[in-house]
């Protein structure tokens, strides 16, 4: 029996265990250490429809318990990615999340149509400013969001998430996100914050502010998940502080079908894997499948 095995919008998972988008690229750098076939499925590094150079350095500083960074979403553009990182990926017998972002909706639709053919699902990232209709992230702006979604429904012939931000309230963006089709959500992307650098008197990240994510976030993240769940009968991937197999039920019993290991693999780059294998040990010893705490925290005892 694989006790891990989980149904996630029609795609069978061998595991319930996923990398978060930005913190294991598109999977090149780990692919010497073990068979990339073997994790959940990738998320990939946001990609935007034109290359983005990023925020000014220094992108990356520790807090306790978690990290802030800025990265500004660098990355090569679509193009290059298609051309290169995701048919090698496919090719690995990875399962696909490719996360997508862009200034507008047609930006968003473009990217998810030509990544289309390399992914299992596409994750939308809401959480860049809406540049048109001011400085809103579209995920805080009901329509705004739910337009960005329509359109890449239209684009894509797979399974759209939509990842939501933590940095303001989320079900009514989910409530206009479901009306516009989404099939799914992840939750959550980083929660803003800061750090001061005493001796220079300034932020110490040269975007001034972060996000933050690692074990810090987790509980935010856990109470989230669990409130969406109340609300959707769509399915969620959940992330925020993934580090051990005991987190990955935490996640589960709040309602998440699939869980993202971010930070947790800066720290150590088998983090997800080893998630995984200590999910099956814990799940053996009880004689239990993971399917089985889906939702269960939900149910009076
Ligand atoms: C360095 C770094 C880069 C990230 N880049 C992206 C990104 O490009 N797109 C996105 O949707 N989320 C991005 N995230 C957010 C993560 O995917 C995840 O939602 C968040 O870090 C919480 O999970 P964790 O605590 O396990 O890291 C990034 C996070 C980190 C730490």
């Amino acid at each position: 029996m694989n006790r891990l095995e989980v149904e996630f919008l029609g795609i069978t998972f061998p595991n319930p265990v996923v990398t978060a988008s930005g913190t294991f690229n598109f999977g090149r750098e780990y692919a010497h250490l073990y068979p990339l076939s073997r994790l959940g499925a990738i998320t990939t590094k946001g990609v935007s429809p034109r290359p983005l150079a990023g925020a000014p350095t220094p992108r990356i500083t520790e807090t306790p318990m978690g990290m802030l960074n800025a990265i500004g979403l660098e990355n090569k553009g679509v193009d290059a990615y298609v051309a290169g990182e995701l048919p090698w990926l496919k090719e690995q017998g990875a399962r696909v999340i490719v996360n997508v972002f862009g200034d507008t909706p047609a930006d968003f639709a473009l990217v998810a149509g030509k990544v289309s053919p390399y992914a299992d699902l596409i994750e939308v990232n809401l959480s860049c400013p809406n540049v048109h209709g001011g400085n809103l992230p579209f995920a805080h702006d009901p329509e705004a969001a739910a337009a960005v979604i329509r359109r890449v429904k239209d684009a894509t012939d797979r399974p759209v998430l939509a990842k939501l931000s933590p940095n303001g309230p989320i079900l009514p963006v989910a409530e206009a996100l479901e009306a516009a089709g989404v099939d799914g959500f992840s939750l959550i992307n980083t929660l803003l914050g800061m750090r001061m650098d005493l001796e220079r008197k300034r932020p110490v990240l040269g975007n001034r502010q972060g996000g933050l994510s690692g074990p810090a976030i987790k509980p935010v993240a856990v109470r989230l998940v669990y409130e969406l769940y109340r609300h959707t009968d769509r399915p969620i991937l959940g992330m925020g502080g993934v580090s051990s197999a005991e987190d990955a039920l935490e996640f589960a019993l709040a309602g998440a079908r699939l869980v993202a290991v971010g930070t947790a693999t800066f720290a150590d780059p088998y983090a997800p894997l080893r998630v995984a294998r200590e999910l099956e040990e814990y799940l053996e010893s009880r004689n239990e499948r993971w399917e089985d705490w889906i939702g269960a925290g939900h149910t009076p005892a």
